[in-house]
């Protein structure tokens, strides 16, 4: 036996999202040393005492180390946790209720790193193509299966607007199509992801300062492939699509341009006027194809504009859509599930900046403010009647990459919109056992 040592770690309150902040520095602090095993308890002066699920989040959370270019790793050697229930008894948690909590703890924070690990890899390794083969992986999972598409089908398609964003790149791109379908589904959940896995801003090229970190682009793919992973892992009764445009955005000599008009999938024209808005480009072809599917629930995930990170500040994703019930539950899952998001609402005389003299719309807007609702409206143009309702739109670009460490975020992705839409389904879950 080796000597015991005791880890003090502050908490400013009982609440879930300062458990889940404990606790990943806890592992933070824990991962530098050579301790092999912990024990925690979870009772507390206060009781109820602490809630099992937050503090697993956060050791998974906290456990996620992104070392994959380093030379030399610096592996963990703590190798076990052990949660002691000894003082439950005052508390009406039995084993069997714990164990359900640390296994959905573990599998939605474990989809969390996920997202974050396929986000942190460099343009050079994460292509549209590796990311359909990362897809790919996700059938081992059962009921989860994928189909990758390339160019030929999109021409068929007519999705013009994916395609010119992927005019310049050397790497082809891919519309994934992952779908998870359970005996029991109760409703179909679809979701989209823009997955630009290099973002130069096209002819209208970035600034240097801007460009670094656009491998980011993905991170709205990553969070709706890790969805998936979560939800089907977790065996829920629903029918999911993740559905990716995975391209880059480059510059060469047959590059789309300002100027240039395209026609979306669902026949509408595009004025491109910056080639740098091209995430609503691909996701105006991949909206028309995931709504013919016939949702009961429509996502899209981005990170769509700077303008929202202006807005919200980088901390918090901005939610958009025209159901202010869905909104607010999304919002509210969002908050349990310790991510910060606000609603950005919609209005009339900002879908009217869109208007273009030589094409139905324009794909920016006529005024610099604005900016993260005007993108929204603009996807809102692919939108059909019967799906407005059950549309949102979350704009993920500030904290889907973190380049200043905050909270339980460690340097660069976060896995942003992964937790608060998997706490959305399993809310959803007991709405529907009401
Ligand atoms: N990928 C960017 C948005 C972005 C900015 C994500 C910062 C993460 C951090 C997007 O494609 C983009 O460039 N949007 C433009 C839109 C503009 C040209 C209307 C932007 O935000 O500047
Ligand atoms: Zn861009
Ligand atoms: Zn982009």
């Amino acid at each position: 036996m080796g000597e015991s040592k005791t880890l003090y770690v502050g908490c400013d309150s009982l609440d879930a999202d300062e458990i889940r902040l404990a606790a990943s520095k806890a592992l933070e602090a824990l991962k530098k040393t050579n301790v092999r095993t912990v024990a925690i308890g979870t009772y507390s002066n206060d009781c109820p005492g602490i809630n099992i699920k937050a503090l697993v989040e956060g050791f998974i959370l906290g456990s996620y180390t992104f070392d994959t270019y380093k030379s030399k790793k610096e592996p963990s050697k703590l190798e076990t946790i052990t949660i002691c229930l000894e003082d439950c008894s005052r508390v009406d948690l039995s084993l069997e209720t714990a164990t359900k909590a640390l296994r959905a703890a573990t599998i939605v924070a474990e989809a969390t790193n996920f997202a974050k690990a396929i986000v942190n890899a460099t343009p050079e390794d994460m292509t549209p193509i590796a990311l359909a083969e990362m897809a790919q992986t996700l059938t081992s999972i059962p009921n989860v299966t994928c189909k990758v598409m390339d160019e030929t089908f999109l021409k068929e398609q007519g999705m013009n607007a994916f395609l010119a964003v992927n005019r310049a790149s050397v790497h082809p791109p891919r519309l994934i199509h992952l779908t998870y379908k359970p005996e029991n589904a109760k409703k179909r959940l679809v979701y989209v992801g823009k997955g630009l896995t290099y973002d130069s801003g096209g002819l209208s090229l970035k600034p240097s300062e801007h460009m670094v970190t656009m491998k980011a682009d993905k991170s709205g793919a990553a969070a709706v492939m890790a969805i998936l992973k979560g939800a089907a892992t977790l065996a829920l009764p629903y029918e999911i699509h993740a559905i990716i445009g995975a391209t880059e955005n480059m510059i060469g000599g047959n590059a789309y341009k300002p100027d240039d008009v395209l026609v979306a999938k669902n026949g509408k024209t595009i004025e491109v006027r910056n080639t740098d808005a091209e995430g609503r480009l691909v996701l105006a072809d991949c909206l028309c194809y995931a709504q013919e599917l016939g949702p009961d629930l429509l996502v899209d995930m981005a990170t769509l504009t700077g303008a929202c990170v202006v807005a919200l500040g980088e901390y918090t994703t901005g939610i958009m859509g025209h159901s202010s019930e869905l909104k607010h539950s999304m919002l509210k899952a969002s908050t349990a599930s310790g991510e910060l998001s606000g609603s950005l609402p919609f209005n009339k005389y900002l879908k009217k900046l869109l208007k273009s003299s030589v094409a139905d719309m324009s794909n920016i807007s006529t005024s610099r403010y604005g900016g993260a609702i005007t993108a929204g409206l603009f996807l809102d143009n692919f939108i059909e009647e019967a799906h407005k309702d059950k549309w949102l739109h979350l704009d993920i670009a500030g904290p889907a990459y973190i380049e200043k460490a905050w909270g339980y975020n460690q340097f660069g992705a976060s896995g942003a919109g992964v937790r608060m839409n998997l706490y959305w389904m399993i809310d959803d879950t007991k709405r529907g056992d009401q």
